[in-house]
């Protein structure tokens, strides 16, 4: 390659491969995997016993989302998150956990400084549009939820 025509440094690149492929996503939602296994809010709402399964559902959306290998769509169709989320009750509580959960599994993976923002801000606003239990907006129980 000559000086008149420098590649432009990691601007091809997607996300998926900046983060550092595969086995970076294999490590943070192991790890976050992990977690859930000991997580006394969370572990309940997974309907199989084995995580494994669940475990590398996310693990190919993330891949997918960030630019990677298609083999989530291939394997389950389009995405729709919120609407696979459904089946199971998810309020802030919940919502607050999972993100907690995965902070500390992002953390562990010592990603760049930009990188790691990037990534944090789309788990965080994935989070929040997963929330299908709403708060109560004055903060007490509801009438109807009082027994
Ligand atoms: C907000 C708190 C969340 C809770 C409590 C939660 C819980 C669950 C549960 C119980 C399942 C079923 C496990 C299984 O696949 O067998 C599931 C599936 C899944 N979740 Fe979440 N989740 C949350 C947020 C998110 C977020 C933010 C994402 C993406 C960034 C995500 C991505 C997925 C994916 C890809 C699946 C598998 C969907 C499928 O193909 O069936 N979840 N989640």
């Amino acid at each position: 390659m000559t000086s008149e025509t420098p590649e432009p440094a990691g601007e091809s690149t997607t996300p998926y491969e900046q983060f550092g492929g595969e086995a970076f996503f294999e490590g943070l939602v192991h790890g976050f995997y992990e977690r859930v296994a000991r997580d006394p809010i969370l572990r309940p709402m997974y309907p199989d016993e084995d995580l494994s399964a669940a475990e590398r559902r996310l693990r190919m959306f993330l891949m997918q989302y960030w630019g990677g290998p298609q083999t989530y769509s291939e394997e389950r169709g389009h995405p729709r998150l919120r609407m696979r989320h459904m089946d199971f009750s998810i309020d802030s509580v919940a919502r607050d956990r999972w993100l907690s959960l995965m902070h500390d599994a992002v953390a562990d993976m010592d990603m760049a400084p930009e990188a790691e923002s990037q990534l944090w801000m789309y788990l965080v606003s994935a989070a929040f549009a997963m929330q299908n239990v709403p708060d109560d907006p004055i903060g007490q129980p509801l009438p109807t939820t009082q027994t």
